[in-house]
């Protein structure tokens, strides 16, 4: 799919999830003079609008959104507007409450919240699918559209569904994966605890069962889970083409925090443009963790802008406890985001609810109104971004290293009856990528099924699951003279989660030059010596050299292994490939992350007093650096126009 952007000339878009619906009309003119006030640009309209639009089956009401579109166009306000489809209306569930999803233990999801839905559902799809095409057919002429929203978050509640119609959707696509009962069995070693199936119609989703339910039908299971989403997507893009062949269609991926379900590498290419969602998580990395994800958004979308379609000016509502954001926050947040690539800062939600459950989420304009210092903040933005509209276009600039994502190890690894249920994939790579930023080194998030050309470093923390192919990659990578790391837990199973017999890492062991007889996890709170004073926790394996020129970066000083190695390095040709067998802690990976990163010949282009105090990405021709801290810092260093950085402030310079 040959990617568009929503329109020709240059500006950073900027708005929100607009919901008219909630407010009496007199509000919706308040609302559009608020937004000329803050610049707003474009908003994303109707997203749960599928009650009020279709009040009963086949009667529309749309008067009231031509009205909103035509005030908006008025305004000089575009609209992504979605399709509408994301939350059914109580009148569908009732004459069908078969569209409603089954968890795993064959409870039924009802009505009263929200994407109450089975992705799986032949009449779902049929309703959907109306309202899709009557949506394309009364706005396309629209001058007010500019691109469409399909549905909202796909995914975000209704990923897994064990329902009749998933048993039946599953089963056609096993028998596309396998063509044969005898491959599938194979695949799934049913061979194991009597498993084996004779006919198709056995199959089912891994419903709550009596022991761990067999691992490949796990895996598989989020394989489709993830496969029928994106045919969902397919099935209303193609509604959009045929009716509306010139206007860009996106859906909002949710790239952050532990949202896993959906192998958004998969889906990327599926859309017009990448739109991601992003809400910070409390905790010592969350910032960091908000780069990452834009990072990785990035990287989707092939180095292209990106549209940020959502994130919170201040808290949210749906996390334990929710934090306000603090000053400076608002701004840094979007800029960081802008930073990796997105040419569009949007929220959820223009006007803060009065009801409902998310009535506690901040929003553009706050319950105090305009007459705030939210408000205030959010205008400051506005005219920020006006100035940056130069930006607007220019692709990410790649780094020299990256850090390997994948969604099937994510999946695998962490599934049950492991050595461990302690091990975290997400949070292993963001510590490796934190370690990046605390050194001031230029990392790319990069899918593992990106090219991996133009880098010299490579850090693939628990890439688990290794077809052969991607180990003929990674050989390739290294043997063309790159440098590759990777961790504890990588390159154990194939695609159907065996096992790569004779020592893990399977088909990484002669690259590495490490055999691997066992691992030895450790328990929550344990950790292990290594030389050099550094320490490791979660994971150790018991490693044999099988090259002798592999040399040993650091040794276990004490657990199971005392006086093996635990940090290996191989050179290979002009590169080299090192493992990491153990969970190193952050003092430990930063000194070992410098001396491999400087073998690799990748070195920060910070200097030294700015190295881990900012952020630097790279846009074509503009620096962004994000101040990671709580200082005001001199930059003036960096050679650009403005000499210092506020704390928790973003400078926009020339490369
Ligand atoms: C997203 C969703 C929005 C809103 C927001 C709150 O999941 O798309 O509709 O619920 O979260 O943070």
């Amino acid at each position: 799919m040959t990617p568009r952007w929503l329109r020709t000339d240059s500006r950073i878009e900027y708005g929100a999830d607009y919901n008219p619906e909630q407010w009496p009309r007199e509000v919706w003119d308040d609302d559009v003079r608020a937004m000329r006030e803050a610049g707003v640009t474009i908003v994303s309209l109707a997203i749960f609008s599928w009650a009020r639009i279709e009040p009963a089956d086949g009667r529309y009401d749309f008067a009231w959104l031509d009205e909103v579109m035509d005030l908006l166009h008025a305004n000089g306000i575009s609209v992504d507007l979605a399709t509408a489809t994301a939350s059914p209306p109580p009148w569908l569930t009732t004459a069908h409450p078969e569209i409603l999803p089954v968890n795993h233990e064959g409870q039924i999801l009802w009505q009263g919240g929200r994407q109450h839905w089975r992705p799986t559902s032949p009449v779902f799809r049929e309703y959907a699918l109306r309202l899709v095409r009557t949506m394309a057919q009364r706005y396309a002429d629209h001058p007010a559209l500019v691109a469409w929203h399909v549905s909202n978050e796909l995914g975000c509640h209704n990923i897994y569904d064990y329902s009749d119609d998933a048993a039946q959707a599953f089963r056609v696509w096993l028998r596309n994966r396998y063509g044969t009962v005898e491959a599938l069995n194979e695949a799934w070693g049913t061979a194991f605890w009597a498993q084996r199936y004779g006919e198709w119609d056995e199959i089912l989703p891994p419903r709550l069962a009596a022991s761990f339910p067999n691992p490949t039908q796990q895996f598989d299971f989020k394989r489709f889970s993830s496969d029928v989403l994106k045919d969902y997507l397919r099935a209303e893009r193609e509604i959009l083409r045929e009716l509306t062949p010139d206007v860009p269609v996106t859906t909002n991926f949710m790239v952050m925090g532990e949202t896993k379900g959906m192998n958004y590498a998969d889906w990327a290419a599926e859309v017009d443009f990448v739109s991601n969602d992003h809400y910070r998580l409390p905790g010592a990395q969350s910032l960091d963790e908000l780069s990452f994800s834009a990072n990785l958004t990035g990287n989707l979308a092939g180095g292209r802008p990106w549209f940020l379609m959502e994130h919170s000016t201040s808290a949210v509502n749906w996390q334990p406890v929710n934090l306000a954001k603090r000053p400076g926050e608002l701004s840094r947040d979007a800029l960081t985001h802008v930073a990796h690539g997105a040419d569009a800062v949007c929220y959820f939600q223009w006007r803060q609810s009065r009801a409902g459950a998310e009535k506690y989420h901040s929003g553009m304009v706050p319950h105090a109104g305009t007459d705030s210092q939210l408000f205030r903040d959010v205008v400051a933005l506005g005219s920020r971004l006006r100035e940056l509209s130069y930006v607007q276009g220019r692709r990410r600039t790649p780094a020299k290293a990256a850090i390997l994502f994948d969604w099937e190890s994510w999946w695998a690894s962490e599934q049950d009856s492991h050595p461990t249920e302690l091990l975290k994939y997400k949070q292993e790579a963001l510590d490796w990528y934190t370690t990046f930023l605390d050194l001031g080194v230029r990392v790319d998030v990069l899918p593992a099924s990106a090219s991996f050309d133009g880098y010299d470093l490579i850090v693939a923390p628990i890439l688990h699951v290794m077809p052969s192919s991607l180990a003929s990659r990674l050989t390739s990578f290294v043997e063309g003279g790159g440098h590759l790391v990777a961790t504890y837990f990588s390159g154990i199973v194939d695609e159907n989660d065996h096992i790569w017999l004779g020592g893990y890492p399977g088909p990484l062991r002669d690259l590495l030059g490490v055999r691997i007889e066992e691992f030895a996890p450790l328990l929550e709170g344990d950790t292990v010596a290594l030389s050099d004073g550094l320490e490791g926790t979660l994971w150790s394996d018991r490693i044999d050299l099988i090259d002798p020129a592999t040399e040993v970066l650091a040794t276990y000083k004490t657990g199971d292994y005392a006086g093996r190695p635990a940090v290996t390095r191989r050179a290979a040709g002009a590169g080299s490939a090192s493992y990491v067998s153990t969970k190193l802690a952050p003092n430990a990976l930063a000194p070992l992350l410098k001396d491999l990163a400087g073998r690799a010949g990748v070195v920060s282009e910070l200097p030294s007093e700015l190295r881990g105090r900012v952020e630097l990405t790279v846009r074509e021709g503009v620096r962004f650096v994000v101040n990671r801290t709580d200082e005001q810092l001199d930059i003036s260093s960096l050679g650009g126009p403005e000499t210092t950085l506020a704390a928790r402030g973003v400078a926009v310079l020339p490369a």
